[in-house]
């Protein structure tokens, strides 16, 4: 099955095969052809060029878009949409002046998540995440890593996994799924630590391997949650069973996160919102992604990662949503793009190949996903008719979005 799209008024990302990040200088080029063709068979991308280049190309099916551009769908490489209920009370008690390091020292935060989901049987919890997953592929959103780490017990965490892998075989949407049992210390184990460091690793980690529940790794390395040291030892316990990290580091505070990170050769570092120059030195020529979510800067009122610090150091950038129940309850990438021009003063060239190219990277998919390549998955966005591509961060807030494909298929 063949569909042809015709007069395409700007066709966005088109990059060869071997592009799989840009880094400091390169993310302001953001490769386009104006009045565009593009040539998808069934769940592949298999040709494309200017319309003054189009030959004779026979399709099933025949579709102009006149006025209207395409960009690959969004790639959000940082999810926990796995959760059960919501924490809007703590939502209402930061309106009133607590703050989130407050909230959660009196038992609410992760903590709160972690309770409800435990009381939160599997078939419910499922419904509730897809729920999520199917707004966000409305949202234009075509690749997605989705975290564990509101369970804390051995079950629970098996029952998140188990979830991730369901809606892995049930969805087209691209889903990596990464165990973040350490995300922080149940009220149980506060007085030994240790003791839920072992559990992860002599407990949670073999079945998860047994059961090929997970691709990746993550710690929240912070204060208050987990030390470096004890970071390392996570990570070091988990690439023996074939899990790669990606590490929530520096929210709130620098103690050295970044650099675990680098050490242990994770796929990306994410949060960013406090860096010093070490940490930014600390990734130059590395293969780790750092990734920045503005959407919970903003929920939160805390720092934005200083993009242009990283980009001008002639680091990549990658942006994703971190949609979670606690500090970003919201899984729109259009508006991680708004929000990363408005107050990380990216540029829209930047934010865009941030939030695709980038993105896809920090999942290892950059081979499939995050560009219009021949090859790659057939994932695209088809816009409203707008006048640029500048228009998207734009006109933050309007749905912008005329249809989402996925694998092919019109969702
Ligand atoms: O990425 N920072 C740690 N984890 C999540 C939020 C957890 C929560 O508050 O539920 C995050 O922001
Ligand atoms: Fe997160």
């Amino acid at each position: 099955m063949r569909t042809l799209f015709l007069n395409i008024k700007e066709l966005i990302q088109i990059r060869d095969i071997s592009v799989t990040k840009v880094s400091g200088k390169e993310m302001k080029i953001l490769p386009t052809i104006k009045n565009a063709f593009l040539l998808i068979e069934n769940d592949t991308i298999i040709d494309f060029g200017s319309m003054d280049d189009l030959g004779k190309i026979t399709a099933d099916t025949t579709i102009d878009l006149s006025g209207k551009m395409i960009l690959p769908t969004w790639c959000d490489s940082h999810t926990h949409i796995v959760y059960a209920g919501n924490r809007e009370g703590e939502f209402v008690d930061r309106i009133n002046g607590l703050t989130y390091e407050e909230i959660a020292a009196k038992g609410g935060g992760i903590l709160n998540s972690a309770k409800k989901l435990q009381q939160t049987s599997e078939e419910e919890l499922y419904e509730q995440s897809s729920k999520r997953l199917e707004e966000i592929m409305q949202l234009g959103t075509g690749a997605v890593e989705i975290k564990s780490g509101y369970g804390l017990t051995v079950e629970a965490e098996l029952k998140m996994l188990r979830i991730i892998q369901k809606l892995k075989e049930n969805y087209t949407i691209s889903i990596k799924a990464t165990f973040l049992g350490a995300h922080a210390f149940p009220a149980e184990y506060k007085q030994d630590k240790d003791a839920y460091i072992d559990l992860i690793i002599n407990k949670m980690l073999p079945k998860i391997a047994k059961g090929n529940l997970a691709e990746y790794i993550d710690v929240f390395c912070e204060k208050g949650y987990f030390s470096v040291q004890q970071t390392e030892r996570i990570l070091e316990a988990g690439k023996k069973f074939g899990l790669t990290p990606k590490i929530h580091v520096n929210q709130f505070s620098i103690i050295g996160g970044v650099q675990a990170g680098v050490k242990y050769k994770a796929l990306s570092v994410d949060h960013l919102e406090v860096m010093d120059d070490d940490d930014i030195n600390s990734l130059k020529n590395t293969n780790t992604m750092p990734v920045a979510l503005p959407s919970c800067s903003y929920f939160l009122s805390i720092p934005y990662a200083p993009a242009r610090k990283m980009i001008e150091a002639g680091l990549p950038l990658a942006l994703a949503t971190d949609y979670n129940p606690g500090s970003t309850p919201s899984g729109n990438m259009n508006f991680v793009v708004s929000t990363a021009c408005i107050k990380m003063k990216m540029t829209p060239e930047e934010a865009i190949n941030a939030a695709t190219i980038n993105g896809a990277y920090a999942m290892g998919l950059s081979d499939s996903h995050g560009s219009i390549t021949k090859g790659k998955k057939a994932n695209f966005i088809i816009t409203k008719e707008i006048p640029s591509y500048g228009f998207l961060p734009y006109a933050f807030g309007s749905n912008l979005i005329d249809s989402v494909y996925i694998n092919g298929k019109k969702i």
